[in-house]
């Protein structure tokens, strides 16, 4: 395959070898391949239908055509480096094979329109595919989290000790992130809905085209009204990436967590031995090195963001070949973040946490003083004024070395009146928590309706991903016959 350019008509010497290793971008857009054929396959239909080509000539090219899908899903279709793109491949190996009828597939289209109409159908499956590894990372945290509503840990802030928390609560923090992220992946669906198929390189088209049906046949909602909006849009991608940075920083900050909870100095978790790794040195070491690729390649997907953010800067509209730039950094993050998540979920429903070591290291460090300044409000004491006693009871515990529930009562009373016995009810951390029982706090009876709340989110989000997956998946066979 190869040959001149599609449009080598106008040019009366041939292109460089070095300009079209420069130019060429098969290298990325035969990931594209697939959703290339479909769209030309619903296009080489609605020309038919539509009296632009006679339906005899339509046939022989959906024929093809359909050839040439099935061979790009059994991986046998073979573009070759010495072609343009990847929509230039598909129409020479459609001439070679049904002869010069296959030139006729590129009425009233240009590939323009086709890289923009491709690349939205990749990203939807793609995006689907995010959301799927999302949905299932956020299972495994929500099971997690069910094993251990009601096992106490130490709270940061500033990564000092803050309050008691339940390492539920904790968990189940993570996952709410990430079902933010899961509704906004999902909310991206209508702009990618907007087929551009049919602007015909800019301006529209004299052919009497029907767009509607070329955006149902593909799965869009609808055709673009703009042919100059729908050929210079690579909003799409740049949401995408948006979003992708957003969830691999919240994967960079739980792998951040994994990595500083296994050392020894927490002593939290083990990581599974199936996804830790050991030096080739130090005979002891088990290192966290999986998290710690999640948390560097969520690097790259940010820098992919900037990146494309620069190359779309300040382009008149509409196509411009810098736009051919969109492609490496959204496939590479994409591929990133679905990796990321995939370790991720293995990563959390296999590690073991050591909730004797978290109870423990939650005992020091007077987790449990705003639990006595509160106590000191309840006995009528101005929360401002409880503070100043609870700080000065914290400052009497650092000289004695002790905690505050080892003071003495009269110890604690010399300091306000207002302590009585049962202060001492109070101060266990397993107390903390179960008091802090207001809504979405961390006691574990609210940890348990977070649970719940997100049991049923989760089968929401398999279901949508499903559901869609399957109304692609038909379509795709319509298509192919
Ligand atoms: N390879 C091109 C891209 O990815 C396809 C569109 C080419 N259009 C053009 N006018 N050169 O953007």
């Amino acid at each position: 395959m190869g040959g001149k350019p599609l449009w080598s008509g106008r040019f009366s010497e041939g292109m460089d070898p070095d300009t079209l290793g420069f130019t060429t971008s098969i290298g990325v857009d035969r990931w594209l391949a697939f959703h290339d054929a479909m769209g030309s396959i619903a296009h080489a239909k609605m020309l038919g239908e539509c009296g632009i080509i006679p339906a005899g000539d339509a046939e022989a090219i959906v024929g093809g055509l359909r050839e040439i899908a099935k061979e790009i899903m059994d991986g046998a279709f073979e573009p070759g480096d010495e072609v343009e793109d990847i929509h230039s491949a598909i129409e020479v190996a459609l001439t070679e094979r049904i002869g010069p009828v296959g030139g006729k597939l590129h009425t009233a289209r240009s590939r323009n329109d086709q890289v923009a109409t491709d690349l939205k159908m990749y990203a939807t499956d793609a995006v689907l595919d995010v959301m799927s590894s999302l949905v299932e990372l956020i299972a495994a945290l929500t099971e997690k989290a069910s094993e251990h509503a009601g096992d106490v840990m130490p709270g940061f802030t500033h990564l000092q000790h803050a309050q008691p928390v339940t390492l539920g609560h904790h968990l189940m923090a993570h996952a709410f992130r990430l079902e933010s992220d899961l509704n906004m992946f999902m909310s991206m669906m209508p702009m990618l809905s907007v087929c551009p198929l049919g602007s015909a390189a800019l301006a529209g088209t004299t052919f009497p085209i029907d767009r509607e049906m070329t955006s149902d046949a593909l799965g869009f909602v609808e055709p673009s009204q703009n042919s100059m909006h729908a050929v210079a849009d690579r909003d799409f991608v740049l949401e995408a990436l948006h979003r992708m940075s957003m969830t691999m920083l919240h994967l960079s900050s739980l792998s951040e967590e994994l990595v500083l909870w296994s050392s020894p100095e927490f002593g939290f978790v083990e990581i599974a031995d199936a996804y830790s790794t050991g030096s080739s040195i130090m005979p002891q070491k088990k290192n966290p090195d999986i998290a710690e690729l999640i948390r560097g390649r969520s690097g790259a997907v940010a820098g992919n963001m900037l990146s494309m953010t620069m190359t779309v800067k300040g382009l008149p509209l509409t196509y411009n070949r810098d736009m051919q730039e969109d492609k490496k950094p959204l496939l590479e993050s994409f591929s990133v973040t679905v990796g990321c998540l995939e370790m991720a979920a293995a990563m959390i429903s296999t590690c073991e946490f050591d909730v004797e070591r978290m109870k423990s290291v939650s005992e020091d460090g007077f987790l449990n003083a705003t639990d006595l300044a509160d106590y000191l409000v309840t006995k009528g004491v101005p929360f401002r004024e409880a503070h100043g006693i609870v700080g000065a009871i914290v400052r009497e515990c650092i000289e004695r070395k002790c905690r505050i529930e080892d003071l003495p009562l009269d110890a604690l009373r010399k300091h306000s009146e207002s302590i009585g016995k049962d202060v001492f009810d109070i101060l266990p951390v397993e107390k903390c928590v179960e008091r802090r029982n207001s809504f979405g706090g961390t006691s574990p009876e609210s940890v348990r309706a977070q649970i719940e709340y997100m049991e049923s989110s989760v089968e929401l989000g398999r279901a949508y991903v499903d559901d869609a997956v399957s109304e692609r998946e038909a379509l795709w066979e319509a298509l192919l016959g």
